[in-house]
């Protein structure tokens, strides 16, 4: 049958989950619906453009792509693009399916002056992107710091990939709350990253209200004083081989002085066997380095060049999930 690809209609959408479901082993039951509407049609930089390939009426690929805003050193807003959720019907694949939607993507967003593309593709999809003009950026440093000396040994047997979804938790508060006065949410930023800003998110209140936001995510706050502003850390739960891992989202501080204050509330606060966290290298002092199991990052230029790792000041909040 011929393949026609196209722009996907907002009545694809259910179509579109089921399909991501079988493709990608989605449990039933498991929030995936809302997890996708939440990153595709709610994020606060622009509702995700979709590309779909049909045969006939059938579904047979999908595409999206994610919108996401940095800051650049200048701290002019820098609009990139995420390949984030694309699957080919099982029946479908090895046809070019992939490949051509991408490839659609890549054209339309570029036309579009998106300037670059980032990702941390799995193993399946990560050899076709690098067909397609991506490059390995490298691997985001992560760090890791036990909550004690027993959680240390469970620490070390969690050497699996994460659960996908959150363990509910009673630390610290709900991180909603946080961000909900646009004053005290504006000013609420990372560490400045000292000499070179680079990259970073642009962490606006709409951003923070959209990030920490979805129920089923569970995210919660550390904070170090009534005031988010004197030092917070936002988290969530998650189960890794035998350990619970607080995966700390990000670390959000007024100055280089809160951050082991506001480290040691974490740890004290979290019902987890280990904090793991990734960011400029000043924020993973006194942290344990987990060398080589960072997510491998990919970038594509588009409008313009992407920027190469070392300027890019990611955190565990720009990387997980997507
Ligand atoms: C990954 C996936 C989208 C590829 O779809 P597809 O339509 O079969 O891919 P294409 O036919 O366009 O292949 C494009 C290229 O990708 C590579 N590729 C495709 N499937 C691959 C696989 N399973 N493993 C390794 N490389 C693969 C091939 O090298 C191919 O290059 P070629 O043109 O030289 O043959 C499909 O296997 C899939 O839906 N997987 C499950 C969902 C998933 O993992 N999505 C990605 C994460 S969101």
């Amino acid at each position: 049958m011929e393949i026609t690809v196209r722009a996907a209609e907002p009545t694809e959408t259910e179509k579109i989950v089921a399909l991501a479901g079988r493709a990608l082993g989605w449990t039933a039951g498991e929030p995936n619906e809302a997890l996708f509407r939440w990153k595709h049609e709610q994020n606060p930089f622009g509702a995700s453009p979709q590309w779909v390939a049909v045969a006939g009426d059938r579904l047979a690929g999908f595409r999206t792509m994610l919108r996401w805003e940095f800051l650049d050193a200048s701290g002019a807003v820098v609009r990139a693009a995420r390949p984030v959720d694309t699957a080919t019907d099982p029946e479908f694949q090895g046809r070019g399916i992939f490949k051509k939607l991408t490839m659609l993507a890549v054209d339309e967003l570029t036309e579009a002056g998106t300037e670059f593309i980032f990702n941390t593709p799995n193993d399946q999809s990560r050899p076709g992107y690098l067909k397609m003009g991506w490059s390995e950026a490298g691997r985001v440093p992560i760090a890791a710091r036990p909550t004690g000396l027993r959680s240390a040994l469970r620490m070390a047997s969690a050497r699996t990939a994460a659960e996908k979804w959150s363990r509910a938790s009673s630390a610290g508060r709900p991180a909603p709350e946080i961000f909900a006065d646009d004053a005290v949410a504006a000013e609420l930023q990372p560490l400045d990253a000292g000499t070179d800003p680079g990259f970073r998110t642009n962490r606006t209140p709409a951003y923070y209200r959209w990030r920490y936001g979805l129920p089923e995510l569970h995210y919660r706050a550390v904070t170090l004083g009534r005031d988010p502003r004197e030092g917070t850390a936002i988290f969530r739960l998650r189960g890794r081989g035998g350990a619970v891992e607080a995966t700390v989202a990000d670390l959000l501080l007024p100055d280089a002085g809160a951050l082991a204050p506001l480290l040691k509330a974490l740890r004290r606060a979290v019902d987890a066997d280990y904090l793991l966290l990734a960011g400029p290298g000043q924020l993973r002092r006194g942290l344990l380095p987990i060398p080589g199991q960072g997510p491998l990052l990919t970038t594509r230029p588009l409008a313009s060049l992407a920027p190469p790792l070392s300027r890019m000041h990611l955190s565990l909040a720009d990387i997980e999930l997507f």
